[in-house]
């Protein structure tokens, strides 16, 4: 058992069909789900969604997350998970949050779209600690809720 704190910073690619109050819909039970689970698991984070992709911290134990993570990976509402970053950490930075939220609309998130976009959604380019510092300082100041 590894016991430590962890944070991992992936992305992937938004498969959910179909208009703008079904996508709602699914992320709002993406989001009910994830903050009955993580509590549960001990893990705390943020999700963050454009037109296209998904990015999502998950901060807590290594293996905590690991369980998590291979089956959010599984889920078919998104492809092409990629793992930016995974490493130990001395604090939480989304302490406060089962699972945080920003979507569409947000200013972060019209920043995730052009980073997204311009890297062609090529993980080689794509900086996970970037990601990662975007949706920490956007979350952390703002009103979370979906
Ligand atoms: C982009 C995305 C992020 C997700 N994040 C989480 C999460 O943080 N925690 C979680 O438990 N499930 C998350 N899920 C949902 C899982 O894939 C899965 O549906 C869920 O854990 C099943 O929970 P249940 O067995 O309690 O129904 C996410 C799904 C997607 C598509």
């Amino acid at each position: 058992m590894n016991n430590a704190l962890y944070k991992l910073v992936y992305i992937s690619r938004n498969q959910i069909q179909g208009n703008a109050i079904t996508l709602r819909a699914e992320i709002e039970q993406i989001l009910a789900t994830s903050r009955v689970n993580n509590l549960k698991s001990d893990i705390t984070g943020a999700l963050m969604f454009n037109a296209g992709c998904f990015a999502q911290v998950l901060e807590g134990p290594h293996d905590k997350i690991q369980e998590t993570f291979e089956t959010i990976q599984c889920d078919t509402r998104h492809a092409h998970t990629c793992i930016l970053v995974f490493e130990p950490i001395a604090e939480r930075s989304f302490s406060k949050w089962a699972m945080a939220y920003h979507g569409n609309d947000s200013n972060a998130a019209l920043q995730f779209s052009d980073i997204t976009l311009k890297s062609g959604f090529d993980a080689n380019q794509l900086n996970g600690e970037h990601i990662y510092d975007l949706i920490k300082e956007h979350l952390l100041s703002a009103n979370l809720s979906i």
